[in-house]
């Protein structure tokens, strides 16, 4: 089977498996072409990983929305499963574990860092797409899935401290704003990125996402 072949049965798998609206084929889609393009300005870069792993990321997402104990991990589970896809389409062995490093670290609250140039990208890539344009269209088909408000009219800190449980998880989603995520999360993600290109990427996504949200403010004030 040719790489081409390979890369065609991941995406049917993984596009029967992806349902959520935020996490679905187009944010894997997104992410690969992301991928792609940061790979273009690094050296020694094993696309023959990154593309496998960018595709199957995400590939335990629903079943992690779906966890009522708040403690399976879509990046452990999805690297097991991805492991078994894997060997079916007969990867070899030390594919599969390098593309399972991928996956594993690919996500901010794991704890494990991503220390292969492959496994940065594909980090860097899944953060990026959480801001900029695509970053914005997310969060808000997030808010109508979950019937938030556009805002919320308290501080910060007060909706923080009732709103949340360990590991930064929500108490009820219902409560929580695209406007909270941005403060909380978005804003923090260029600092936490790795390669060069995706830095450069997310300073000015950050800036038109940054704009946008002052903007929807005034409208909501009344003053624009
Ligand atoms: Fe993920
Ligand atoms: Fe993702």
């Amino acid at each position: 089977m040719n790489i081409d072949t390979k890369h065609k049965k991941i995406i049917e798998i993984v596009q029967e498996k992806l349902a959520c609206s935020a996490h679905n084929l187009d944010h894997v889609f997104r992410v690969c072409n992301l991928c792609l393009l940061i790979a273009k300005y690094e050296k020694d870069v094993d696309l023959e990983v990154l593309i496998p792993s960018a595709l199957l990321h995400d590939i335990a997402r629903v079943e992690e929305s779906k966890d009522k104990t708040g403690k399976l991990d879509h990046a452990i589970l999805g690297s097991e499963i991805a492991e078994d896809i894997l060997r079916r389409l007969q990867y070899k062995d030390e594919k599969i574990e390098k593309i399972k490093h991928c996956i594993i670290t690919h996500r901010f609250r794991t704890g494990n860092e991503p220390n292969t140039i492959e496994a940065k990208i594909l980090f860097d890539s899944d953060k990026l797409d959480a801001i900029g344009a695509s970053g914005i269209a997310r969060t808000f088909m997030l808010a109508g899935q979950f019937r938030q408000r556009l805002i919320a009219n308290e501080p910060l800190n007060n909706y923080l401290e009732f709103n949340t449980v360990e590991n930064g998880r929500l108490k009820d989603v219902s409560k929580h704003t695209p406007f909270i995520e941005y403060e909380v999360k978005f804003k923090k993600i260029p600092d936490k990125l790795y390669t060069k290109k995706a830095k450069e990427i997310g300073k000015e996504r950050l800036e038109f996402m940054e704009s946008y949200f002052n903007r929807l403010m005034l409208e909501i004030d009344g003053i624009k």
